[in-house]
């Protein structure tokens, strides 16, 4: 109890989170009705029992429709204003948020409907409290590197509004290599990267991301400890990994939390950071992610210590901004 305590008052930083895993089930409703989109799941109950899922790809499917009630401006602002109002509430003080474009352009959603809804939500929850937010763009990994090619291009008039660019979406079978051409062009641009890899897939996807893609952070990761090398290499070169407890939980990456192997990592010296990932799918936002640990796991305060300033370290803040929070 008192480490929740100490965790709820602490200052933290999100760094693994997709803004349209934020949407809560009762805003999907509301949306759908707003905008007469037929979804199978009609009442908060069946919403509910379909949340169950066995692996990733059948938590994809259903992540995909929900989104699809996403439409107009205000829609996109509304979503980025809710989450950002649980930044405020569990203390997070800054966040690094993955958007999905594709997910949004690939059904007639143009880029400035999303963008301008975001953009307003960001600058609001700025001036009101001070919240500071960071944007990935994410691309999705099913489709062809040609179309993240075309959405590098399509973003052009919003580059100054994201750090990084990301891959995501289903990983086994679209391996980091596929978007080595369209992660060189963005890093001419002068973007971050970072990359999903070694969640479902395999340690050989995690070196890729290293090698070919160049990320500054390897989203999940947890797939590392199968090879030894790779260990090594990450503690040697402190490459951050963003893990999400509930997430892996969720989708079956372990069949429990007992089984996380979050504690491993970190005692064996990764730079590893607790993050939320879908929350309003896996039912929990970062202040949960932390407690699901705590629950599970015999960590110690030193531990929780430890994965928060990780969180800063691993952020893509300006030196003097996280000396600041350390
Ligand atoms: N898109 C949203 N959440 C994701 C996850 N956990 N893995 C891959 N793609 C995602
Ligand atoms: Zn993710």
């Amino acid at each position: 109890l008192q480490m929740m305590q100490w965790l709820d008052c602490q200052p933290k930083v999100e760094l693994h989170l997709h803004i349209e895993g934020t949407l809560e089930p009762e805003f999907m409703m509301s949306l759908a009705k707003k905008h007469q989109v037929n979804l199978p799941c009609t009442t908060m109950q069946e919403v509910k029992e379909a949340y169950n899922f066995n692996n990733l790809q059948s938590f994809l499917d259903l992540y995909y429709l929900g989104a699809s009630v996403l439409r107009d401006e205000e829609d996109f602002y509304q979503l980025m204003w809710r989450y950002l109002l649980k930044c405020k509430e569990q203390n997070i003080v800054h966040c690094e948020l993955m958007f999905d474009p594709q997910t949004h352009t690939e059904r007639g959603v143009e880029f400035a409907v999303f963008m301008t809804g975001f953009k307003r939500a960001i600058a609001q929850a700025k001036k009101e409290w001070g919240q500071s937010c960071y944007l990935i763009m994410s691309f999705l990994r099913h489709l062809s590197e040609d179309s993240a090619i075309q959405t590098l291009q399509q973003a052009q008039p919003f580059y100054d509004d994201f750090i990084a660019v990301g891959l995501d979406s289903g990983e086994l079978g679209n391996p980091p290599e596929k978007f080595q051409r369209v992660f060189q062009q963005a890093k001419e641009l002068g973007f971050k990267r970072v990359a999903h890899a070694g969640e479902e897939g395999p340690p050989e996807y995690i070196w890729s991301a290293i090698k070919t893609l160049d990320v500054a952070r390897v989203d999940h990761g947890v797939r590392s400890i199968e090879d030894e090398k790779l260990i090594d290499f990450l503690i040697e070169s402190q490459l951050p990994l963003t893990v999400c407890p509930l997430s892996n939980i969720k989708l079956k990456v372990f069949s429990d939390m007992q089984q996380h192997n979050i504690l491993q990592l970190l005692e064996r010296g990764l730079l590893v950071t607790v993050n939320a990932d879908d929350p309003s799918y896996f039912g929990g936002y970062l202040n949960e992610n932390f407690y699901s640990l705590i629950d599970s796991l015999s960590i110690q305060q030193t531990h929780l210590r430890q994965l928060v300033r990780n969180g800063f370290i691993a952020s893509f803040l300006p030196q003097e901004i996280k000396e600041y929070w350390l």
